[in-house]
């Protein structure tokens, strides 16, 4: 893993991930007991988003401090010299020179591998436009193997905006790197599953069906995954407008739902998931989010040290 770019979850193997889980599950009995790590002492990540951020930003910047590690932080673009014209290029030049990694976030699809063919140390894809978010399926896959077990053989729901998700469409990769028993990709048909992705997961093998509605399925799933209508993404207003609203997961939506299902959020939420799932025993979104310092500190370490 040293030295590795982590551009899109489907570069690595299941075998790579569970090493990562496992080290992740130390990196969280550490943070439990309050132990200080010092791994990453002297070393410096550079966090570059150029689009909005808390979780993804804040947790490796956060999984850097509790290894011992610095970061430094590229200020909004008002105060940067992008404000000045500055090209991406070469801004991730400067901060592979001051940096040990690299985590970008772009609009732009393909900008954190062009990042990564600039910079000489590792670059982490922090989510390009809609396509990957490749840490993010780390945290995911990893919340489902802590709260049922294992990710395998189970039946997962992946409910929302599948077309413009990249949250959503790098869970469903992920997924495909493990044998899952079966895939629901439930969406208002707008916002269906690309075609790229439905090929991959029948290459893979895994069994999935389209749905249009969450009710026909719920009683079936094991691990719901909501996510958020990517607003931002639509070309056209006018589309956003019929499709907001089309779907929201809450108490009384989930009430065939079986004891054990798992509701997951790549976070932040809107409308499409409601506070009363809050305070039952489904909800580990907050969890999930929780466990992105772990993960990411799992990842920092196997990428700088090794
Ligand atoms: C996601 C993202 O940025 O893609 N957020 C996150 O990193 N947790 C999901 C979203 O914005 O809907």
């Amino acid at each position: 893993m040293r030295g590795r770019d982590v551009l899109t979850i489907t570069d690595f193997t299941r075998q790579e991930l569970e090493a990562l889980f496992e080290e992740a599950d130390m990196m969280l009995s550490a943070l439990k007991e309050g132990r200080r790590l010092r791994v990453l002492e002297g070393y410096v990540l550079a966090t570059a988003f150029f689009e909005p951020s808390t979780r993804t930003k804040l947790s490796f910047q956060a999984a850097m401090l509790r290894l011992g590690g610095s970061y430094i932080d590229l200020p909004p673009e008002e105060v940067s010299s992008r404000a000045k014209g500055e090209n991406l290029a070469d801004t991730i030049r400067m901060l592979d020179s001051y940096a040990d990694a690299i985590v970008i976030r772009h609009r732009v699809e393909g900008a954190a591998r062009f990042a990564a063919e600039i910079a000489e140390h590792p670059v982490i894809n922090g989510g390009d436009g809609t396509r990957d978010h490749p840490t993010q399926a780390m945290i995911d896959l990893y919340t489902v193997r802590k709260a049922l077990g294992r990710i395998d053989g189970l039946t997962y729901g992946v409910l929302g905006d599948l077309k413009y998700g990249r949250a959503a469409r790098s869970f469903i990769l992920g997924l495909s790197l493990f044998k899952p028993g079966k895939v629901y990709l439930i969406s208002p048909p707008q916002l269906a599953c690309r075609q790229d992705v439905l090929e991959f997961l029948e290459e893979r093998g895994v069994e999935y069906e389209e749905a249009s509605s969450l009710a026909s399925v719920v009683g079936e799933l094991d691990v719901l995954y909501v996510t958020r209508i990517q607003r931002e993404r639509f070309p056209d207003p006018a589309e956003y407008e019929k499709v907001r609203g089309s779907y929201r997961v809450s108490l009384e939506a989930l009430k065939g739902a079986r004891e054990h299902l798992v509701v997951l959020h790549p976070l932040p939420r809107v409308d499409e998931l409601a506070f009363d799932v809050d305070a039952t025993k489904h909800a580990w979104y907050f969890t999930q989010a929780a466990f992105g310092v772990p993960v990411r500190m799992a990842l920092l370490k196997m990428i700088l040290k090794g």
